[in-house]
């Protein structure tokens, strides 16, 4: 038999690099990872048991359906809040702080989490995925509280994503690199299929934006963008947008180039507001950017050094291949190339 290693395995030797682990945080994602198995499984039969809908609404046969994202949702906090090693969770699909029911063990760790990003295109068969990211709290026991939850990424222990794709995914980081595992549907395991990945420098050539929202952005967005479909570039570079964050920043993650949401002025006038959320999509993605050599910004400030203030708060988010996002943060200045259109 080959060299196979799961995702079990994989935690075990990530711990064994820091001396000083109890155990907690591989026993949590080592939850977390039978969680997304479940989930998986009802993803890939999404059509089949006609799980889609509305919450609430009747199927043919007139059974109650329930939408994936909330059935998502439900899975990830039900395998988690049982076992002890959380002291609260917070999630894009509860407006509230998630408390762990009074009868179950309160741990040292919070999970914020997207169950199910890129949810409205599942319809059209597109990738979806869950994104997740793991602090260490701040208060010394009991139930967690928002400030141990509104901690900038920074402070991140772990992070990961899954993306349901042709094939189920698991890319994670506990701040030693970040690692792809293949779900082996017939074995049941994820095994490691993308050890260490790395984006290269100067990815492939390739720009990540919904660009019908061109006209709200700012100008030197506006020019960068003009920039990479010009000749000046070097480009024009290929244009690729799924418009599922997840399958997006995988291929980023994978082939490098840019992937943007940037700010934009429709909601805030003055200031612009971006539409990801900081604490379930950007500071965890940013965490694994970063882990694989790539850079993750606002366009003005770091995604990893922003304390959120409030539990869904939105940044506007730039990430990719540290060169290009270098070169975005130069037009952001005023003083990229001037591309003649
Ligand atoms: P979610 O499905 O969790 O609500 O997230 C959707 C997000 C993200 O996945 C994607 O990158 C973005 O929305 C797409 O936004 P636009 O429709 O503005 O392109
Ligand atoms: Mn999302
Ligand atoms: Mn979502």
């Amino acid at each position: 038999m080959p060299n196979v290693i799961s995702v079990q395995r994989h935690l075990v030797e990530m711990q064994h690099g820091h001396p000083s682990a109890t155990g907690d945080l591989t026993g949590l994602l080592w939850d977390l990872t039978l969680a997304f198995k479940v989930i998986s499984r009802s993803v890939n039969r999404a059509g089949l048991i006609n799980i889609l809908g509305l919450e609430g609404e009747t199927n043919v046969t007139g059974d109650e359906v329930t939408k994936l994202d909330r059935f998502a949702q439900d899975v990830i906090c039900r395998s988690l809040e049982h076992d002890g090693h959380l002291c609260c969770m917070a999630s894009e699909e509860e407006a509230k702080l998630i408390r762990i029911p009074e009868r179950y063990p309160k741990g040292k760790y919070v999970l914020c989490y997207d169950p199910l990003d890129g949810s409205s295109n599942i319809d059209a068969n597109v990738s979806v995925g869950t994104i997740f990211s793991i602090l260490k709290r701040k208060t010394e026991s009991g139930d967690g509280t928002l400030d141990d939850v509104l901690q900038s990424g920074r402070e991140i222990v772990a992070a990961g994503y899954v993306v349901y794709g042709s094939s189920t995914m698991m890319v994670y980081s506990t701040g030693q690199g970040c690692h792809g595992f293949t779900l082996d549907p017939s074995v049941g395991e994820f095994l490691l299929s993308h050890p260490n990945i790395q984006m290269p420098r100067k990815g492939k050539k390739i720009y990540s934006v919904n660009e019908g929202h061109s006209r709200y952005w700012d100008e030197n967005t506006r020019r960068y963008v003009e920039y990479v479909k010009s000749p000046e570039s070097g480009g024009p570079y290929q244009g690729r947008y799924i418009g599922s964050m997840i399958a997006d920043v995988h291929r980023t993650l994978l082939y490098g180039g840019i992937f943007m949401h940037p700010r934009d002025f429709r909601r805030d006038p003055v200031h612009g507001q971006g539409k990801l959320r900081l604490l379930y999509e950007a500071a965890p993605m940013a965490f694994l950017v970063e882990q694989a050599g790539g850079i993750a910004t606002t366009g003005t400030e770091n995604i990893l050094d922003i304390v959120p203030n409030d539990l869904h708060q939105r940044v506007p988010v730039i990430m990719g291949s540290a060169d290009f996002v270098e070169e975005y943060l130069r037009f952001q200045k005023g003083d990229g190339p001037t591309a003649k259109i």
